[in-house]
């Protein structure tokens, strides 16, 4: 049987990489396109939900993560940095690690996913937790790359982009055309920008004959496509996404305007449930950030704004067990205590 040999070797042919180049792969991307019912019945149309969770450190950063570290590698980089809400961090600790180089990544204090942090650390990254949050964070790697010789593997570096671009080749080429709608949560705006670039290198191609329009979805506490703004103090239990200073600015709003869609906000209360009828009902557990899309979609579907029977697809973006943690907090645990008995047992589930 085919094993799926990961992006850059699977997409090779839409990707700016040279025959020389050392390309990386953990086994990221070919992740499933799900139909979740419970949600299409919600909405009155037909969603599907990219599990992005399942790639190889439980988040879609893998895609463009594999392709910036592949660059920089083939490039003669000897150490890469980044600035990150957590998942990038975890992702480029892995990659690295892969490419036998060191990684430095610099995280806002107190604000990172348990899972997360415990992924920077087993993968050997350095681990630098800066008293700010993740603007601050990002504006330091920044300056770090410009000044010292250090790969900076955020967003920003357009490799990063050209990997997560293959999110949308692969719904693409799931559904057998582009959706008529694509969903997710937007934080620093690379995603969003990414699906839109590889929606539109399939629609030039001829592979695909129309394009999905981008609905993003912000965290009410840290919403500057909302305001139309930057914002100085983001707050949200989502923490992958508690963004104000989008890096990929023009390029969301381009992919926004330029699909014909939207980017909107939805709270923090909703996220939560999100999360957890997409956990009860669907069966996939993802983290708060993740579920900021569906929650969005719900709240179109309850303004009316869903076209009935429209074809869409979401994105949810990383796993839920990187945050137990905010998962558990929203539940009543307290287990039924029995001794070791089985009539105790039969009782206690009421057989
Ligand atoms: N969902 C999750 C789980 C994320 O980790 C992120 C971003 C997003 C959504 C938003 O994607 O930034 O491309 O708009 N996490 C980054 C990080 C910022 O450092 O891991 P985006």
């Amino acid at each position: 049987a085919h094993q799926w040999r990961g992006v850059l070797a699977e997409y090779r042919e839409h990707l700016p990489f040279a025959e020389t180049d050392t390309l990386l792969s953990l086994g990221e991307g070919g992740t499933p396109l799900v139909p979740a019912p419970a949600l299409s019945r919600r909405v009155g149309a037909e969603v599907h939900v990219k599990v992005e969770g399942q790639n190889p450190t439980g988040s879609f950063k893998d895609r463009g993560m594999v392709s910036a570290m592949s660059r920089a590698v083939s490039d003669g980089a000897t150490a890469v940095v980044c600035a990150s809400t957590g998942n990038t961090s975890a992702s480029a600790a892995a990659y690295a690690t892969a490419a036998g180089i060191t990684c430095a990544v610099l995280l806002p204090q107190g604000r990172i996913a348990a899972g997360k942090l415990a992924q920077a650390v087993v993968h050997g990254a350095q681990l630098i937790q800066v008293e700010g949050n993740f603007d601050d964070c990002l504006e330091i790697a920044r300056k770090l790359d410009a000044e010292h010789p250090v790969e900076l593997v955020n967003s920003v570096n357009p490799y990063r982009l050209e990997g997560q671009k293959t999110a949308a080749f692969e719904v693409s080429d799931a559904l057998g055309r582009a959706p008529d709608i694509h969903v997710l949560p937007v934080g620093n705006a690379g995603n969003i920008s990414a699906y839109w670039m590889g929606y539109r290198e399939y629609h030039e191609a001829g592979i695909i004959d129309s394009l999905p329009a981008m609905w993003g979805f912000q965290a009410s506490g840290a919403a500057p496509f909302v305001a139309g703004h930057p914002i100085s103090d983001p707050e949200t239990v989502a923490t992958a996404i508690r963004i104000g200073a989008p890096a990929s600015w023009s390029l969301a709003v381009e992919a926004r305007d330029g699909s014909g869609g939207l980017i909107d906000a939805v709270t923090d209360q909703q996220i939560l449930d999100a999360q957890r009828l997409l956990a009860a009902e669907v069966g996939i557990f993802v983290e708060p950030a993740s579920a900021a899309g569906v929650a969005g979609l719900l709240q179109q579907s309850e303004r009316g704004e869903v076209p009935a029977g429209a074809t869409i697809a979401i994105t949810v973006t990383g796993n839920g067990l990187k945050d137990i943690d905010t998962a558990l907090s929203q539940r009543d645990l307290a287990p039924t205590v029995i001794p070791v008995d089985i009539a105790a047992a039969a009782e206690a589930i009421g057989l």
